[in-house]
């Protein structure tokens, strides 16, 4: 009892403290309505770093640039994993897949860096382009007529077209050959994951309250959702499909292999890696499409690249004609679609990085020293670094090119205090848990552009919308979804 309304007492050589006012909750309220603003707040109060009582935790939140990088020089006193662990237990409801607890031996981070980079990325990136034009061309024919407009929401298209290919990519086909040229087998395995993406919804919905530690019994029809996906990714009906990519072989080879989980545990974990590929994905596509298509001047500057990249490629558009392959090499060539895409994921990102000490120890930031305690929670949340105007002048304006320099390359420098910095966009979050399917993720937000500018005209029904809100209920969680949807119109380009 005394741990839910005790508040702890700031020692000497420790940063200041907030215990807020509430019994055990401390300042989750406040900081949960609006994190960036709780932030800046505290900030300018107590100075760069302080500690808040959030849900009966400590945590010690570093805000200046200049000290992340203690985060990785001080890794040894700092565990990543056991949170990262917890939360996809908890979230996903496998049993630990900590190897200390001795349910698997498997290092799903190695399987994860091993099956999503190096050469592993060249087929995904193959296999995301081929999947990408099959779900918004062939597969839509009958609704794709020349000089026909098709409106949708932007953000619900965004959804089921990154979805539909990102699902095929990692899970593969349902049918023999890919894209079996059968109609009615083509309907089938579109309704299965159309199916799949309204229970990936339903359960995506409720994911921030599952992170709070609220069991999923609470969320009915949440519950029954991720039941569903756990069916469909059974091994057994794994083992049917056609085209799964490495990472999932591997996975499915290493669960059978390392682990004692049962059949059920073991298609939570592919749960989880669907839900990694998808939920930050999606948004980020939302937002990068939509920016881009508010933006006259970006979209003048992206069609320009994407001509320049398909004509070097020798790719020619057109319905009948193949599809369009671009290479890594090439998608890599494109900085102005690069810049854009940071660009979006910068106004959008609230990611938040932890780390929990494993014992007592003093961290030495740039000048000073704190002593943190014991299981304590150290935090970064990059978007006050994204926001910072010093760092990003008007930094709630969209600006395509900012991080192109003066030759039109990827910019890198941004400085704080005149002083270079080494972390300045962290959507990814930082050191040895950054995301591991980032290279693949910004490769398929190209393809996607790419395409969209090759083969369609697209405009917003209201070109004066207003651009929606960040959702901040996942605040911490990754990148933001919309408040409200956006309808668009596109029709095809050529005939
Ligand atoms: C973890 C961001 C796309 C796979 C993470 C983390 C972040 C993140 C912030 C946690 C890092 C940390 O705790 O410090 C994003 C964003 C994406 C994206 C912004 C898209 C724009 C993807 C994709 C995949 C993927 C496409 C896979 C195909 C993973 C996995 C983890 C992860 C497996 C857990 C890593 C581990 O615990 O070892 N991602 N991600 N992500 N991401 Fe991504």
């Amino acid at each position: 009892f005394w741990f839910l309304i005790g508040r702890r007492k700031r020692r000497r050589g420790e940063p200041p403290l907030e215990n807020g006012f509430l019994p055990y909750l401390g300042c989750a309220l406040q900081f949960g309505a609006n994190p960036l603003e709780f932030l800046r707040e505290k900030q300018k109060k107590h100075g760069h770093i302080f500690t808040c009582r959030v849900a009966g935790q400590y945590i010690h939140f570093l805000t200046d640039p200049f000290s992340y990088h203690s985060l990785i020089r001080q890794g040894k006193h700092l565990d990543w994993k056991k949170f990262h662990f917890a939360t996809s237990a908890k979230v996903f409801g496998h049993g630990s897949i900590d190897p200390v607890e001795g349910n698997t031996t498997e290092n799903f981070h190695q399987t994860f860096i091993r099956t999503l980079q190096g050469n592993a990325l060249d087929p995904l990136i193959e296999a995301m382009m081929e999947n990408l034009q099959y779900v918004m061309l062939q597969s839509r024919t009958s609704k794709l007529q020349p000089n026909i407009w098709v409106t949708e929401g932007l953000y619900a298209f965004c959804c089921r077209v990154m979805f539909e290919s990102g699902f095929l990519t990692l899970f593969g086909t349902e049918f023999n050959s890919n894209h079996d040229k059968n109609l009615s087998k083509q309907e089938t395995e579109r309704a299965h994951i159309l199916n799949a993406l309204e229970n990936f919804k339903e359960f995506d919905k409720i994911f921030p309250a599952l992170v709070a530690g609220l069991p999923i019994h609470l969320f009915k029809s949440a519950h029954s959702a991720r039941e569903k996906l756990v069916e469909a990714l059974l091994h057994k009906n794994l083992l049917k499909r056609n085209n799964l990519s490495e990472l999932v072989t591997l996975r499915m080879f290493l669960n059978d292999t390392l682990s004692t989980f049962d059949d059920k545990e073991k298609a939570k974990t592919h749960v989880a890696v669907l839900w990694a590929s998808q939920a930050n994905t999606i948004p980020a596509t939302f937002w990068s499409l939509f920016y881009l298509i508010k933006s006259p001047e970006a979209m003048r500057a992206a069609t320009e690249e994407v001509q320049t990249i398909l004509e070097s490629a020798g790719e020619k558009i057109g319905l009948d004609s193949k599809n369009i392959s671009l290479n890594r090499k090439q998608l890599d060539n494109m900085p102005i679609l690069d810049s854009i895409i940071k660009e979006a994921m910068r106004l959008s990102s609230a990611s938040m990085t932890f780390r929990v000490a494993n014992e007592d120890f003093t961290l030495h930031l740039e000048k000073e020293f704190y002593n943190i305690r014991r299981d304590d929670i150290v935090a970064l949340y990059p978007q006050l670094l994204h926001f910072d105007p010093e760092i990003y002048a008007d930094p709630l304006t969209f600006k395509y090119d900012r991080y192109l320099d003066e030759n039109g390359e990827e910019k890198t420098d941004f400085y704080r205090n005149g002083r270079k910095l080494k972390y300045y966009y962290m959507p990814f979050g930082l050191g040895i848990a950054k995301c591991p399917g980032r290279l693949f993720a910004v490769h398929e937000i190209k393809q996607f552009l790419t395409l969209i500018l090759s083969y369609f005209e697209i405009e917003l029904v209201d070109s004066n919308v207003q651009c929606p809100s960040l959702d901040q209920s996942r605040a911490g969680l990754g990148i933001l979804q919309p408040t409200n949807d956006v309808d668009f119109r596109y029709r095809l380009k050529f005939l």
